[in-house]
C-alpha cells in the first residue's frame, strides 16, 4: 500500500535482520513528529542501546509458524513469558504473516513491556472463532507501562466478511455486533505508536477505561464503504494524546464518547470517513459526560463531517470545554456541525425533552471548502440550547463542483447555490474576527 508522506518518515526504518539491534533508528525519526522518540525510555532507543536488561521474546521461539494456520496459542505463550519479565520486548518478526483468533492479552505484567510488531498480524475469518466474544479481536487489558510499537508492522482485521454481514450494507440482515480490531481496556501509561492498522472488522482501535495514553504516528485505513469502521474510539478514558495519525475509513476518524476527559488530538489527517466526532452521547436515555477536548491541527478531505458533536434526544449529562482549532477542510459535507437530534437507527426517534447539554465550545481558525450548502450547522435542543459557543476566524466556502454543477443550466439556481450558509438553531453564540459564512 502507498503510505502517505506524513507517516513514512516517522515509521521506524529497520535493517533486514529483525532481531539484530538497530542502531540508527532514532536518528531517522524527525523530532517534530515524534519528540518522545528521542526519550531514553522509548523502546526504539532501548533496543538501540542494546542494554543487557532488555529481554527479547520472539514469538517464533514459542511455536508461532506464520504458515497460514492459527498462531494464537504461540502468541499467548510468548505473552506469558514476556509479561513476567521486567522490561521485556515481545517481537513479531518482519516479513511474516501471523494469523490470530480473538485473543486476550492480559496483565498485570512487569513494567515497561513492549509488544513490537515488525511483521503482520491478521485476523481469522472463521466466524465460529468469534462465538465466545464477538466484540473483540485483539484485547489488551489491565496493563501498566505498556507499549504497542510498530516497526512498519501491520495489524489487519481482515474485515470484508463482517462488512458483508452488516445490516448497514445488507438491509435484509439483522444488526449484530462485530469485533473491534484492537482494544485496550483498563490500561495506564500506555503508548501505541508507528503502526498500520487496517480493515478492521468494525472499529480499528479503542481505548476504554484507560488513563495516560499516547497514540502516535498511526496509519489507519479501511474502504470508505466499510460499515462502522471508526479509526480511534475513546471511551471512559482520561488524559490521552493522539498525534500524527492518518485515518481513512468508513466511519468516524476519531470518536470520543462518555467518560472521556483530557483528550488532545493533534496533527490528524482525516478522510474519507465521517470526521472527528464527540459522541454519539445520550443514546437510550443514558447520562453521558465528555469534557476538556482539544482538536488542534487537522486536515479533513472528502469526509462526511468535519468536527461534529452528536447527541440523541432523551439523554442527559454534558459535552463541554471543547476546542476545535487550526483546521483545514477540503470538500467536507458538514464542516462544523452540532446535532442534538442524532438518530442512527432503523426507526425514527421520537421527540424527547431531556438532552445532553452542549456548552463552551470554541471553533477557531477553520478554513476550506464545504461540499454542501450549510457549512456551519447548529441543530441544538429546544429544551437545552447550546451555550457558550464561540466562532473565531472561520472561512468556509462552497466546493467548486457544488458551485458549478456540470448539469446545472439554470443560472438562477446556480447563483443561489454560490454561497455557503449557516444554520443556528437554539444556540447562544458569539463571533470573533472574520467569520464566513
Ligand atoms: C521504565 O521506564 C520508565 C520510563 O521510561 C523509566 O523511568 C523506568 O526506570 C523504567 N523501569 C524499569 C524497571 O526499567
Ligand atoms: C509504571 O511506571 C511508573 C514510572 O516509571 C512507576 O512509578 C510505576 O510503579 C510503574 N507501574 C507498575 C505497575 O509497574
Ligand atoms: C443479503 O442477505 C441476504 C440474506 O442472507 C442474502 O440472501 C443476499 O444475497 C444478501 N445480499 C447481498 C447483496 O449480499
Ligand atoms: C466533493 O464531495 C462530493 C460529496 O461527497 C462528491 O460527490 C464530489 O465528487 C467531491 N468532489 C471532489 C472534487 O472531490
Amino acid at each position: 500500500m502507498a503510505l502517505p508522506r506524513l507517516l513514512l518518515p516517522s515509521l521506524l526504518v529497520l535493517s533486514s535482520s529483525l532481531l539484530l539491534l538497530p542502531t540508527t533508528c532514532h536518528g531517522r525519526t524527525p523530532r517534530h513528529h515524534l519528540p518522545a522518540e528521542s526519550a531514553p525510555g522509548h523502546p526504539a532507543r532501548r533496543l538501540a542501546s542494546a542494554s543487557a536488561s532488555v529481554k527479547l521474546v520472539n514469538v517464533d521461539n514459542y511455536g508461532a509458524r506464520a504458515n497460514g494456520k492459527d498462531d494464537s496459542a504461540a502468541f499467548l505463550k510468548a505473552w506469558d513469558a514476556a509479561c513476567s519479565t521486567e522490561g521485556a520486548v515481545l517481537v513479531i518478526p518482519k516479513d511474516k504473516t501471523y494469523h490470530l483468533k480473538p485473543t486476550t492479552f492480559s496483565g498485570p505484567c512487569k513494567s515497561n513491556f513492549t509488544f513490537m510488531i515488525y511483521g503482520t498480524i491478521k485476523a481469522s475469518t472463521h466466524m465460529s472463532d468469534y462465538k465466545e466474544d464477538a466484540r473483540h479481536w485483539l484485547l489488551f487489558e489491565s496493563l501498566d507501562n505498556f507499549t504497542l510499537q510498530g516497526g512498519r508492522g501491520f495489524i489487519n482485521g481482515n474485515g470484508r466478511k463482517w462488512w458483508e454481514k452488516s445490516c448497514k450494507v445488507n438491509k435484509s440482515l439483522p444488526c449484530k455486533a462485530a469485533p473491534t480490531a484492537v482494544t485496550f481496556y483498563k490500561c495506564n501509561n500506555l503508548k501505541v505508536a508507528d503502526l498500520i492498522i487496517q480493515n478492521a472488522q468494525q472499529m480499528h482501535l479503542t481505548f476504554e477505561h484507560c488513563v495516560n495514553v499516547k497514540a502516535l504516528n498511526l496509519l489507519i485505513s479501511a474502504p470508505e464503504k466499510s460499515p462502522n469502521t471508526d479509526g480511534i474510539h475513546v471511551a471512559n478514558t482520561e488524559n490521552i494524546l493522539i498525534k500524527g495519525c492518518v485515518i481513512r475509513t468508513g466511519d468516524d476518524c476519531i470518536s470520543i464518547v462518555t467518560g472521556s476527559k483530557g483528550v488532545l488530538a493533534t496533527d490528524i489527517v482525516c478522510g474519507p470517513g465521517h470526521g472527528i466526532s464527540i459522541g454519539s452521547l445520550g443514546a437510550d436515555n443514558s447520562a453521558n459526560y465528555v469534557s476538556n477536548v482539544v482538536i488542534d491541527r487537522a486536515r479533513f478531505t472528502g469526509s462526511t463531517n468535519g468536527v461534529r458533536i452528536k447527541t440523541w434526544q432523551g439523554g442527559s449529562g454534558y459535552a463541554k470545554n471543547i476546542v476545535f482549532q487550526n483546521i483545514q477542510m477540503r470538500n467536507v459535507s458538514n464542516p462544523i456541525i452540532v446535532n442534538q437530534n442524532y438518530c442512527d437507527q432503523k426507526n425514527p426517534c421520537p421527540a424527547q425533552a431531556s438532552a445532553v447539554k452542549v456548552s463552551d465550545v470554541v471553533y477557531r481558525n477553520i478554513r476550506g471548502t464545504s461540499a454542501t450548502k450549510v457549512a456551519i450547522n447548529f441543530d441544538c435542543s429546544k429544551t437545552h440550547p447550546c451555550t457558550g459557543i464561540l466562532l473565531q476566524d472561520i472561512d468556509l466556502s462552497l466546493s467548486v463542483d457544488v458551485m458549478n454543477p456540470a448539469s446545472d443550466s439554470d443560472s438562477k439556481q446556480q447563483s443561489s447555490a454560490a454561497a455557503a450558509t449557516t444554520n443556528y438553531n437554539n444556540v447562544e453564540y458569539k463571533l470573533m474576527g472574520k467569520v464566513s459564512p
